[in-house]
């Protein structure tokens, strides 16, 4: 490859478009009686595969990659991998070779999402899961994968210095005012990328999807490199048992969600926020006015029956 790329030639090529990914205003009795506002950010609408928060942590990973020549991109996930999911449809967009490591063993019915990755080229390989726990490790580069699989090693969930910049460009989409942005939690790293940029007089209220998610924190701190940033905070009472787990109110929440506003949502991430956030406005724990914005980072695919 001659010459630099720029991120909004690939942009075009890969049909990303942040226009679309619009703020809506959320209706919900709960936030009539306690005089709240909340409005979503459709980051879920970027693109109809690459959606929401895979794209932000993608893009400049990405970028850095193609501009140092390479060529073949390999990252981890599980069988539902909503990043590998985004990782292998940009393989197959822009003809470049990438291979997945998915975690435990080839499953004898394949997901929707393993399906959609062999379909768009990706080379899959299953590790065992203490294999993967060891791969999880990796969250920068490692010459020692590099050179193991002749590719450019992307750490699970897309979680790099690189992602924090492509997050943070989120603020830039926000032209109303708010308090609290909120969102859903998996690694942390979408929520160090806006509490980075985010000027102290606001807060980002995190949920988390995972039970016993207390590493989230540390990793967060460790991603932000500076003490000094306090405004955020992480929610672990949402997670429904764990990651993937629902329940019936969860289910019914979401149906009701959805039919009153019109936003598509799943159960791991964000119908998990949005219950565990007019839950607490239903406890009364914020004030009169507060102005919420929540991020929609997408994952429907995850969610195909
Ligand atoms: C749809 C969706 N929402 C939220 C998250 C959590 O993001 P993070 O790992 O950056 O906390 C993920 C995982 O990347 C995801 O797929």
């Amino acid at each position: 490859m001659t010459g630099q790329l720029e991120i909004s030639q690939i942009e075009t090529d890969l049909g990303i478009n942040t226009k679309a990914a619009i703020i809506e205003q959320i209706q919900h009795p709960v936030l009539d009686e306690h005089g709240i506002h909340l409005h979503i950010k459709r980051d879920d609408l970027l693109h109809p595969v690459i959606s929401g928060n895979k794209w932000r942590k993608l893009k400049y990973t990405l970028l850095y990659a193609l501009n140092n020549g390479h060529q073949h991109l390999v990252s981890m996930g599980g069988a539902y991998s909503n990043h590998l999911h985004a990782l292998a449809y940009i393989g197959h967009k822009l003809n470049i070779k990438t291979t997945g490591l998915i975690r435990g063993e080839q499953p004898e019915q394949e997901s929707h999402t393993l399906s959609d990755l062999r379909k768009w080229g990706m080379t899959l390989e299953f590790v065992s899961r203490s294999e993967f726990r060891e791969l999880r490790k990796n969250r920068e580069h490692n010459d020692k994968l590099e050179k193991k699989y002749a590719g450019y090693w992307i750490p699970e969930g897309g979680a790099t210095q690189y992602a924090l910049r492509g997050i943070s460009e989120i603020l830039k989409e926000i032209d109303i005012e708010y308090d609290t942005l909120a969102l859903a939690c998996g690694t942390g790293t979408t929520l160090a990328g806006l509490v980075k940029t985010l000027p102290s007089t606001q807060r980002v209220l995190g949920f988390s999807s995972l039970k016993g998610g207390g590493f989230i924190e540390k990793d967060i701190k460790k991603l932000l490199k500076k003490k000094s940033i306090t405004n955020w905070s992480i929610n672990f009472d949402y997670h429904f048992g764990g990651f993937a787990k629902t329940n019936d109110d969860l289910l019914f929440f979401m149906e009701e969600f959805q039919s009153q506003n019109n936003i598509p949502l799943e159960p791991i991430y964000n119908g998990k926020m949005l219950f565990g956030l007019l839950d607490l406005i239903k406890e009364g724990r914020f004030k009169k006015g507060h102005q919420f914005i929540a991020i929609h980072t997408g994952g429907l695919q995850g969610y195909r029956k």
